[in-house]
């Protein structure tokens, strides 16, 4: 299947793994890439730079395939030294980097001395056109549907797809709420030219958290996330979830975030994963668990995605004639 996100980024299949905060390791970004897709590593999982570039060694190690770079640049009030981790993906010989969170310009100049192709994740149409105009590679629209941060407009992918999709001239992938291939041949119905997924590369064998945690997201169905930190404007969709839910009661009642910061905190999140105990913290996790009923490795999933979306295309091309 070409596009002109596979023409564009040089990957066989137009279906990338976003970057995934304690979930995109080397492992799974070498299998998924390994199968013809685009892995991420998230760069900020990594402890330090230097653990960065160890990464990419594994990677490397298990893969030749082409793979990239997630740097989530968010607002914080010590924020990690992106700089030295931009350096390091630089060093390092990345050819492809996932940005997102805020702005990337600040780090386009570097990026694209040094022969790296940005694709920018945004969750609206504004931010996608101010991207593209900023000359970014690729644009990654990501909709209300997705795991972790969906902005605040609330508008599901069947809009934003297309409503993006009018302006954007460069590749554009969907992302938020595809897990099979179904999302993928909607996803080029409306005008993108391939697929992000998040929670469903989360749910398979080479993703580093615990199983029990996979099979909760087996077990879960759509209604089973929860939209926190909806009243300080920086909303989340995680897990429903005991934690969760006091969160939100919090909030609503007009708390404010020192009176969560613990529940929230992102090494309660990372015991979730490592203990495998779901009510231990706050998770991201999106509305297409509802969609999910396996733990396949992410090469079988990959190749199974592409294999039914040829065959659903076939179909839906003979309804047309
Ligand atoms: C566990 C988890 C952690 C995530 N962490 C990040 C992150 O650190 N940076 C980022 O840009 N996106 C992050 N995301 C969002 C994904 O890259 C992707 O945009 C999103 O999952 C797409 O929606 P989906 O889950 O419905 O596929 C995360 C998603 C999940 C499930």
């Amino acid at each position: 299947m070409k596009t002109k996100f596979t023409e564009a980024f040089g990957v066989e299949h137009p279906i990338v793994q976003g970057g995934m905060q304690w979930v995109g390791v080397a492992e799974l970004v070498a299998a998924v890439s390994e199968a013809g897709g685009l892995g991420m590593i998230t760069a900020l999982t990594q402890p330090t730079p230097a653990d960065l570039a160890k990464e990419i060694a594994r990677t490397r190690e298990m893969t030749d395939k082409p793979f990239g770079v997630n740097l989530t640049i968010l607002p914080s009030i010590t924020p990690p030294p992106y700089d030295e981790y931009r350096k390091v993906i630089v060093d390092e010989g990345i050819k492809i980097v996932e940005t997102a969170g805020s702005n990337p310009g600040p780090h386009m100049a570097q990026f694209h001395d040094a022969g790296i192709k940005v694709l920018h994740k945004c969750t609206s149409v504004k931010h996608a056109i101010k991207a593209q105009s900023l000359g970014v590679d690729g644009i990654s629209i990501d909709g209300f549907e997705c795991a972790g941060h969906p902005g605040e407009d609330d508008i599901p992918g069947l809009v934003l797809i297309p409503a993006a999709a009018k302006h954007i001239t460069i590749p554009m992938i969907a992302s938020g709420g595809f897990a099979d291939a179904r999302g993928l041949v909607a996803a080029l119905a409306l005008g993108a030219d391939g697929i992000n997924m998040g929670t469903r590369f989360m749910c398979t064998e080479e993703s580093p958290i615990h199983h029990d945690i996979k099979q909760a997201i087996v077990d879960a169905s759509e209604q089973d996330t929860e939209l926190i930190f909806r009243t300080l404007g920086n909303t989340a969709r995680v897990a429903r979830n005991g934690v969760s839910r006091e969160v939100v009661e919090i909030l609503n009642d007009g708390g404010q975030f020192d009176q969560i910061q613990d529940l929230v905190s992102g090494k309660r999140g990372k015991t979730v994963y490592e203990l495998g105990d779901p009510e231990a913290g706050v998770w991201s996790v999106g509305l297409c668990q509802g969609l999910i009923d396996d733990i396949p490795s992410a090469g079988d999933l990959v190749t199974r995605i592409v294999t039914e979306a040829d065959e659903l295309i076939g179909r839906l091309s003979k309804l047309a004639s």
